[in-house]
């Protein structure tokens, strides 16, 4: 290719021509992220908001590979017959929701199709069962809050779709009713915080009769006399507290307080920080169908990988059978050990650390799983391309005995390129699920059964 040439092709000009424009488009269909898609000028535009069949008046914002994001301006003609009132007032600038424009059981629907269409090529549509749904409003029992600068002290909200914009929450229609109470005494009590504005973010998670957990990530600024007067602002409440300095990842202060119980779970305690499943009620669900597909005899073996706290291993072991469960939080695999110990389990149910994302570290688990009859798996959303890929050759070798495997992901994407790697090791699948554990947002969870012969 000649240097002129090469240079044509990176010509920024075209790919921001669009940007700051205004036009009219034909909404065509929803996009998997819940975007109005339509064709502008031969591109492909998302416009957050609109539904398919109707017009729209749109303003250009952004470009980027994947086509253009527009700002839905006013709507022109009628609207799609499942278009609803937003319950929530911060709905049109707060990136949390993505659906709540449309109906409940619409949201459900595109969320089935956007799982099946995603992985036609790994699961035959009659494997489907019919998705998990659940009360849609006041569903969750953690929050990530940030925290930013503003006259007179801290601003306390959430980001914006997209950007580093925080946009200032009072209320939320996902938060339960113990966590939206908790944010309101945690706005008072950062009025009595010198320096708020130098913590970063604060995490919030409530248990059972209302306890809360909250860790606090801080700058390097946030001194002693700043700590103190944290500790004093939530003196009269008995929460489990925990400081974080962010640039070292390490803690500052915790008030030592016992850890939660976790809501509809009859053994999973935890921290501030630690990784828990954000809707307890559907949650409670998923962990009694997974459970059903591991569906392991008294004698059998469990392998669990990405174990977190042990939400599936705990009710798990205690059908009778041996788990092996490992997570990378070294924290949460001591708590873990900790609720087996009080159970009486640890016989039958550890946890250990591990790092899943290094080949190596997973080759050396190889002999400790070869024997197990099956295997558990929820990874973030990143996936599990380097377990699948060693799990399917451990078993195209004859290394390994496991005859059902269950794949718990949130990422529908890196689910399908990794049901690949097991399909073609002789795995197949024999039923999914779609969980909705987010609603109003476009994301869900998806559950797979799969076994071998
Ligand atoms: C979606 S959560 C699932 C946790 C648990 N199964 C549950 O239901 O609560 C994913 C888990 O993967 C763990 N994780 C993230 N990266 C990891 C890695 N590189 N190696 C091992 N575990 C990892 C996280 O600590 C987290 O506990």
């Amino acid at each position: 290719m000649s240097r002129s040439r090469r240079l044509d092709v990176f010509k920024p000009a075209a790919r921001t021509r669009d940007v700051g424009t205004q036009g009219e488009l034909l909404i065509e269909r929803l996009a998997d992220e819940g975007q109005g898609m339509a064709q502008w000028r031969g591109k492909r535009a998302f416009v957050a908001g609109a539904l398919p069949g109707e017009r729209v008046r749109v303003r250009v914002d952004s470009e980027s590979r994947h086509g253009l994001q527009a700002s839905l301006l006013q709507q022109l003609g009628s609207s799609h017959a499942d278009r609803v009132e937003p319950r929530c007032r911060h709905y049109s600038e707060c990136g949390g929701c993505q659906l709540q424009h449309l109906n409940y059981a619409a949201q459900v629907i595109h969320k089935q199709q956007v799982a099946q269409r995603r992985l036609h090529r790994q699961i035959e549509p009659h494997l489907w069962l019919e998705p998990v749904t659940l009360t849609s409003w006041r569903y969750r029992h953690r929050t990530r809050l940030q925290l930013k600068a503003a006259r007179g002290g801290a601003q306390l909200g959430l980001l914006r779709e997209g950007s580093r914009q925080l946009v200032d929450i009072e209320e939320c229609v996902q938060w339960a009713p113990a966590l939206e109470k908790a944010v309101v005494r945690l706005r008072e009590a950062l009025q009595l915080v010198s320096h708020a504005q130098r913590i970063e973010e604060v995490q919030l998670a409530c248990g059972v009769g209302d306890a809360i957990a909250a860790r606090f990530t801080v700058s390097r600024g946030f001194g002693a006399a700043d700590l103190e007067s944290l500790q004093a602002s939530l003196a009269d409440q008995a929460w489990v507290l925990e400081v974080i300095e962010k640039a070292s990842g390490k803690l500052v202060w915790s008030n030592e307080r016992p850890a939660l119980a976790y809501p509809g779970h009859s053994a999973l305690i935890f921290g501030p920080g630690d990784f828990t499943q954000a809707n307890p009620a559907i949650n409670a669900v998923m962990v009694d169908t997974i459970a059903s597909w591991v569906a392991p005899g008294r004698h059998e073996r469990v392998a669990e990988f990405f174990a977190g706290l042990g939400n599936f291993s705990l009710p798990l072991a205690a059908t009778g059978c041996s788990v092996r469960a490992y997570d990378i939080g070294s924290a949460m695999v001591a708590r873990a050990n900790g609720v087996s110990q009080a159970m009486g389990l640890q016989e039958r149910l550890t946890f250990a650390h591990a790092d899943l994302f290094d080949a190596g570290e997973i080759e050396s688990l190889r002999s400790e799983v070869a024997h197990c009859d099956a295997m558990l798996l929820d990874p973030p959303r990143a996936g599990a391309r380097l377990l699948c890929r060693e799990i399917a050759s451990w078993a195209g070798a004859g290394e390994c005995a496991v005859r059902r495997l269950v794949y718990v992901s949130c990422n529908s994407l890196a689910l399908g390129a990794d049901l690949d790697l097991l399909l073609a090791a002789g795995f197949r699948v024999e039923q999914a699920q779609v969980f909705d554990m987010f609603p109003h947002t476009s994301h869900f969870e998806t559950g797979v059964l799969l076994v071998r012969d």
